[in-house]
């Protein structure tokens, strides 16, 4: 809930503005005050009045309104929020925000602010991943602005990508994660999820039977302490979790990408059930039957090891790193060796074999396994995995 809990809203100039009213009436519903201020884009997209009706207040549009700074000027604006929001937070205006500009209202309660900054992006897939975008996000991390999403779908422009601005529930459970300055506030982590398929041809792959369910609960439980996570998810079943970003992927090599575009980072779980092998040379085309009956051969090549790259690293490596071992035998020791040959600092290692049920199910049997030992927790629910691991995390970097 956020009764009580006061947001500054600010609605920047793009289709995805309309998302932003449903925005409004959720955190309405959970008890929140909401001031809405539009960017002259904004209001191309949503008219002040139906901002005002939703909000059940005034809207703040001009920098040089004099009624507005009669009653409340903008400095006091921007320091009256328990949260600032900007959503959707577009290429532009984090270009703003990422050089100081204060050319307008927006810019100048985002420069004087002296709250927390939650932004949801909301671009065309190019303009996203445009190096200037990029860099501009880079810095505005720096400076401690959290973001959520985008998420990748089909766009309103028709294009298909990373862009789109995250659903509202999601950016009202940042908001609440936001705003519970949870023990993880602060902390970046990154999460691996989910199978990877390695293409053999343009329509067959190699896969697993992950279903990401414990990656996503534990995104979730991190996300639900306060920390900013990154999640990095193969192509999972199980629902994403909310109030993080989600980096979706299809192979290793891509995962391994995704991960270090995403540091540095404070922490790194690493969830995913990574293929271990990939095809040497995938077909581009699709391989078709030659009528003699000779069977294709596969030749397979070695996929990075995404986990031990990161525990590795000589430089920038995350503060605690976090990753899993999928054991038939001899659990406990085959894991504990596994710790030590990819150096990282965790392993939670769960017995796979098909009588557990793990595989696929709600249940997880983890142990723990770090340099001082190994601890057996009891049999619980995936999520109830998620939530001691994530309280174990923060113990570990508070
Ligand atoms: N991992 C990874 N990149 C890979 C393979 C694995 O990041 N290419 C990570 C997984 O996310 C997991 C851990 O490493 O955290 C599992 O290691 P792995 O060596 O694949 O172990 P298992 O799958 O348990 O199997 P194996 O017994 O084959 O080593």
């Amino acid at each position: 809930m956020l009764t009580g809990r006061r947001i500054l809203l600010i609605i920047g100039g793009g289709i995805a503005a309309f998302k932003s009213l449903d925005l409004i009436r959720r955190l309405r519903e959970r008890g929140a005050a909401v001031t809405p201020v539009l960017t002259p884009a904004g209001a191309e997209f949503v008219t002040p009045l139906s901002a005002s009706a939703l909000a059940g207040t005034k809207v703040y549009r001009d920098l040089f309104d004099l009624t507005d700074e009669a009653e409340m000027g903008h400095i006091e604006l921007s320091r009256s929020a328990d949260l600032v929001v900007v959503a959707p937070a577009t290429a532009d205006l984090m270009a703003k925000m990422a050089a100081g500009l204060a050319n307008d209202l927006a810019s100048t309660l985002l420069l004087a602010t002296d709250k927390a900054v939650l932004a949801a992006p909301a671009m065309n897939v190019r303009m996203w991943e445009h190096a200037a975008t990029q860099r501009n996000v880079a810095t505005l991390r720096g400076d401690g602005i959290l973001f959520v999403g985008p998420d990748e779908g089909d766009m309103a422009c028709g294009e298909y990508g990373p862009g789109r601005m995250a659903e509202p529930l999601a950016i009202v459970a940042a908001i609440e994660a936001a705003l519970a300055a949870g023990p993880l506030a602060g902390r970046r982590v990154i999460v691996t999820s989910g199978p990877t398929h390695e293409p053999i041809d343009p329509v067959r792959y190699i896969a697993n039977r992950s279903s990401g369910a414990q990656g996503s609960a534990i995104a979730g439980a991190l996300a639900a302490l306060g920390a900013e996570v990154v999640f990095v998810t193969g192509p999972a079943s199980a629902p994403m979790p909310a109030g993080v970003q989600i980096v979706a992927v299809e192979t290793a090599r891509e995962m391994q990408a995704a991960v270090a575009s995403a540091l540095p980072a404070d922490a790194a779980v690493f969830a995913a059930a990574v293929a271990d092998w990939r095809m040497a040379a995938a077909s581009d085309h699709k391989i078709k039957k030659d009528g003699t009956g000779s069977l294709p051969v596969l030749e397979f090549a070695e996929n990075p090891d995404i986990l031990a790259g990161v525990s590795q690293m000589a430089e920038g490596r995350p503060v605690l790193v976090v990753g899993f071992a999928a054991e038939t035998d001899d659990v406990i020791a085959n894991a504990t060796a596994k710790r030590k040959r990819k150096g990282c600092d965790w392993i939670l290692a769960n017995d796979v074999s098909p009588v557990t049920g793990i595989m696929g199910g709600s249940e997880n049997a983890v142990t723990l396994i770090s340099e001082s030992g190994a601890e057996t927790w009891p049999r619980m629910s995936k999520a109830e995995v998620a939530t001691r691991l994530a309280a174990r995390i923060a113990e570990a970097l508070a």
